[in-house]
C-alpha cells in the first residue's frame, strides 16, 4: 500500500505522459462490457476516467472480479495512460491489474429518481458529480471568507450555540431543554458579537445559526452557516463597503480557483468577475416605488419577501443594496436614522439572478433607552438581555455589523434552484434524516 497513487485529475490535466504507468484508486462510477472488454469508469475526488479491462491483458481473477463488481464498488487499478478522444475527459487507462477493495451491493440510486428520494439517500447522492462539484465550491467559499478576513485584520471568534436569548425574534427560536431550564439554539451571534468587539474591535464568526422557520421555501433551511462581522468605531457606510468587498473577493477566488467545477454547474465565470463594488444601491422608499411601477402592489412598511426581491433584481448583473428600512419592522439593535426617525441605518444585499437576501447589516443602536423601548415593543423582556445592555452601559462606542447567509451565497454562485443543494445534509421542517 506504500505505492504512489495518482489522482485521476492529474491524468485529466495532462500531468501524466501517454504510455506512463499509473495506479489509481476510487469507486466504480459506471461500467459496461462489450465483446470481452470491460469499460469501467472510475471516480475519485478529483474526477472520472475510463479504465479499459481486456481479457488476456489482466490476470483471469482480476477480469472476473472487474466483471462482477457493481457500481460504487471500491477499486485499485494499475495501468497505462492513453489519450483517447472518445473517452470522457480525453484520456483512458489500459488496465494491467484490477483489484476490488470492496464489492458494493446494488446501489439504490438508479437513473430514475425523484428529488425526495435523493434527499432520503443524501449520504449516497453526495457521491454524484453534481454534489461533489458543489461541495468543492462551498469549501472554497469558506476558505475565501477566512483568507479575506485575516488579510483585513479581523479576529475569528467562536460564539456559543446554546444561548439564553435570541436576537431575531421569538417566532423562529428553537427551544432546547437545558437541564431544568429553557435554552435556545443560536439564531445569530449578534448579541455576543456586540460584546466581543468591546475587546477585539474587529471580529467575525463562521458558525451555524438555527431558525425554527416553518416556511417551506427554496431559500430557507432550519440550520444554516452564518458569516457574521461586528466592528467597533465604524458606521453603516464602512460596514456596507466591507460586505461588498468580501462578496466580490469570494466571487473572484471561486472564479479563479474553481473553473472546472463552475463550468460543470453551468455558471459562467465571467459573470462572477463582474461582481465588483460598488453595487447598485436604492433605499427602501425607492424600492417601494420601483415595485409599484412594476405593477406590484405592496403596503408601505412591510418587509420584502421572495416576490419583491426577485422583482427588484430583474436584469441586474451585480447584487442590489437596499438601505434605510422602516424602524418598526427592524430588529431592536438597528440604529435609528438621525435624519429620519422612522428609518434605520441598515442595509440588505439581494443577490442578482437569485433574488434572495444574502446579507443583512446595520449600524447598531447606541441609545440604551431606545434599545429597551424597541425590545419591549417587539415583545421581549429587557431582563433577558441585560448582559447585552452592558455593552451600552460600559464604554459604548459606535459600531456596525452584518450577517451573511453562506449557504445562499453558495446557491447563488452555483446557480442552484434550492438552498438544500448547497448543503451536504440540509435540515428543513420535514427533514432531519440522514
Ligand atoms: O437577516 P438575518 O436574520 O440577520 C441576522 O441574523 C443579523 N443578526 C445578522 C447580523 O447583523 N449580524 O440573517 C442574516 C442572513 C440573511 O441575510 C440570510 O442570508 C441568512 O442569514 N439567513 C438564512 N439562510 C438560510 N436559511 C434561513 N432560514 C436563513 N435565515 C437567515
Ligand atoms: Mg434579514
Amino acid at each position: 500500500m506504500h505505492d504512489k497513487w495518482t489522482k485521476i485529475g492529474e491524468i485529466l490535466d495532462g500531468k501524466k505522459e501517454e504510455g506512463e504507468k499509473v495506479r489509481i484508486r476510487g469507486w466504480i462510477y459506471r461500467s459496461r462490457s462489450s465483446g470481452g472488454i470491460l469499460f469501467v469508469v472510475i471516480r475519485d475526488s478529483s474526477g472520472i476516467i475510463q479504465a479499459v479491462v481486456r481479457k488476456g491483458n489482466v490476470p483471469e481473477e482480476d477480469f472476473k472480479n472487474a466483471e462482477k463488481a457493481l457500481i460504487e464498488s471500491s477499486v485499485q487499478v494499475e495501468g497505462i495512460v492513453k489519450k483517447d478522444e472518445r473517452a470522457p475527459g480525453g484520456y483512458e487507462i489500459e488496465v494491467k491489474r484490477f483489484n476490488v477493495v470492496s464489492f458494493a451491493e446494488p446501489f439504490p440510486i438508479t437513473e430514475n429518481y425523484s428529488e425526495e428520494f435523493l434527499l432520503d439517500v443524501r449520504h449516497l447522492w453526495l457521491r454524484s458529480q453534481k454534489m461533489t462539484n458543489i461541495l468543492k465550491v462551498r469549501s472554497k467559499v469558506f476558505e475565501a471568507i477566512r483568507d479575506f478576513m485575516k488579510k483585513e485584520g479581523y479576529y475569528e471568534v467562536q460564539p456559543p450555540i446554546i444561548t439564553c436569548a435570541g436576537s431575531e425574534g421569538g417566532a423562529t427560536l428553537f427551544e432546547v431543554k437545558y437541564f431544568d431550564r429553557k435554552a435556545y439554539l443560536s439564531q445569530s451571534w449578534q448579541l455576543y458579537g456586540e460584546s466581543i468587539i468591546m475587546a477585539l474591535e474587529k471580529a467575525y464568526c463562521l458558525a451555524p445559526s438555527f431558525r425554527a422557520e416553518k416556511s417551506r421555501t427554496p431559500r430557507h433551511v432550519t440550520e444554516f452557516w452564518h458569516f457574521e462581522v461586528e466592528e467597533a468605531w465604524v458606521g453603516m457606510e464602512e460596514m456596507l463597503n466591507l460586505a461588498e468587498r468580501v462578496l466580490s473577493y469570494i466571487c473572484r477566488r471561486v472564479a479563479d480557483e474553481c473553473k472546472k467545477e463552475l463550468s460543470f454547474l453551468g455558471r459562467n465565470v465571467e459573470d462572477l468577475y463582474k461582481i465588483e463594488p460598488p453595487f447598485p444601491r436604492i433605499t427602501y422608499d425607492e424600492a417601494i416605488k420601483i415595485l409599484r411601477e412594476k405593477g406590484h402592489e405592496i403596503e408601505y412598511g412591510k418587509d420584502f419577501g421572495i416576490i419583491e426581491e426577485r422583482l427588484l433584481v430583474e436584469g441586474l448583473d451585480k447584487p442590489l443594496v437596499i438601505t434605510h428600512y422602516p424602524k418598526e419592522i427592524m430588529a431592536f439593535y438597528k440604529k435609528r436614522d438621525p435624519n429620519n426617525p422612522n428609518l434605520t441605518l441598515n442595509f440588505n444585499i439581494i443577490a442578482n439572478e437569485l433574488g434572495d437576501e444574502i446579507v443583512d447589516g446595520s449600524e447598531r443602536e447606541s441609545d440604551i433607552n431606545e434599545i429597551i423601548r424597541a425590545l419591549k415593543a417587539q415583545g421581549n423582556d429587557p431582563k433577558d438581555f441585560d448582559f447585552y445592555l452592558d455593552s451600552r452601559r460600559y464604554g459604548s462606542v459606535p459600531h456596525s455589523g452584518f450577517g451573511m447567509g453562506v449557504d445562499r451565497v453558495v446557491m447563488w454562485i452555483c446557480k442552484l434552484k434550492n438552498i438544500r443543494d448547497a448543503i451536504p445534509f440540509p435540515r428543513t421542517v420535514s427533514r432531519i434524516y440522514p
